[in-house]
């Protein structure tokens, strides 16, 4: 389905008013949010959702989360209990996803929750974002704007490279702050972890006054026909390595003498800011081995370590 002629709009009032017309329309507009550019559609129109899958080449429904403006909005959607409205206080907008009991009548695409009965919401905290949301006037059903089982996209370059032909149109908005994404929390019963991402587990805890439990990860193979691997660069990756090979591309992080750097000074902020941003450059640069230097297993450095090990993982 490359067949699209996908139109390219800066963030302006024009951009904005033609990303609402098309979304309305039953149409796919790419746009920023704080975490990955998100692939987005009318997340009450089934036609519409539908060209998602098609346009990432999805292999199955994996369900999507649904974008809104604010806690009044998700409210329409879903039901909130009292764990689920203290994190929504204290992280929206952010980069947090709370998947929810769909309320009852929420005429939200069955395509949206892939049949299931709780539905992932998020308040997108990016001006763009924000103002796209306004636009459509609609929930905004995206997950990242990517084609299936690549690198997730942190600026409108990105999204064209994966997608061109494919999608409406992307609206320009710059690179992404956060970089990684969202932090999806199941709050159907007692809270758990889904995926690690945006927001530090360490900043949920605190925020709950307790540790949270992790949960089944949405992206981990459970059935035959799910992919092992996500997040991969087109080379082979390995992960931990002090003294690559001669033949590795390495992936430094901290004061290491390395092709490309997620973050010299070895601040987690800034590694999850730029890590898609470097295994994007890795693919351009033809590496066809990479290796990466150990990353700490603290704040974002869990999400970063999680979305490495799905590049590294064994490919389909
Ligand atoms: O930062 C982000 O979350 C980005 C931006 C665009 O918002 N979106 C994103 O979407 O990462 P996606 O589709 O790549 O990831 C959505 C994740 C999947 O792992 C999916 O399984 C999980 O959310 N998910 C969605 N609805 C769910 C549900 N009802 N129960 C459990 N997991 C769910
Ligand atoms: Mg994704």
């Amino acid at each position: 389905m490359n067949n699209v002629d996908t139109e390219r709009y800066n963030a302006d009032k024009a951009g904005l008013a033609r990303a609402g017309q098309i979304l309305r329309g039953g149409g796919l507009v790419a746009f920023p949010t704080e975490t990955v550019y998100g692939l987005g559609a009318n997340a009450l129109d089934d036609a519409a959702v539908a060209r998602i899958y098609a346009a990432k080449g999805r292999p199955q429904f994996n369900p999507l989360i649904v974008h809104v403006p604010d806690f009044d909005t998700a409210e329409r959607y879903v039901v909130f209990n009292d764990v689920a409205r203290r994190l929504a206080g204290a992280f929206w907008p952010g980069a947090l996803t709370l998947v929810l009991p769909v309320r009852t009548g929420a005429n939200v695409s069955k395509l949206v929750t892939a049949g299931l009965d709780t539905l992932a919401v998020r308040v997108p905290d990016h001006p763009v974002g924000q103002a796209v949301l306004a636009a459509a006037g609609v929930p905004i059903a995206a997950p990242s704007a990517n084609p299936s089982g690549r690198v997730s996209p942190t600026t409108a370059a990105h999204v064209i490279a994966g997608l061109d032909g494919r999608i409406d149109a992307v609206l320009d908005g710059g690179a992404c702050g956060v970089g990684v994404e969202s932090t999806i929390v199941a709050c159907d019963g007692s809270p758990r972890l889904l995926r690690a991402g945006g927001i530090p587990v360490e900043a949920l805890a605190a925020c709950l006054g307790a540790p949270l439990e992790v949960g089944a990860d949405p992206d981990t193979p459970q059935s035959p026909g799910q992919l092992a691997s996500h997040y991969a660069p087109i080379g082979s990756v390995r992960l931990n390595v002090t003294t690559p090979e001669p033949d590795e591309v390495l992936l430094g992080f901290g004061p290491v003498d390395a092709a490309l750097n997620l973050s010299l000074g070895g601040d987690l902020i800034e590694a999850a800011a730029h890590l898609f941003e470097c295994l994007h450059q890795l693919d351009a640069m033809g590496a066809l081995k990479i290796a990466v230097s150990p990353i700490p297993e603290t704040g974002l450095g869990v999400a970063i370590n999680d979305r490495l090990r799905r590049a590294a993982a064994d490919r389909p």
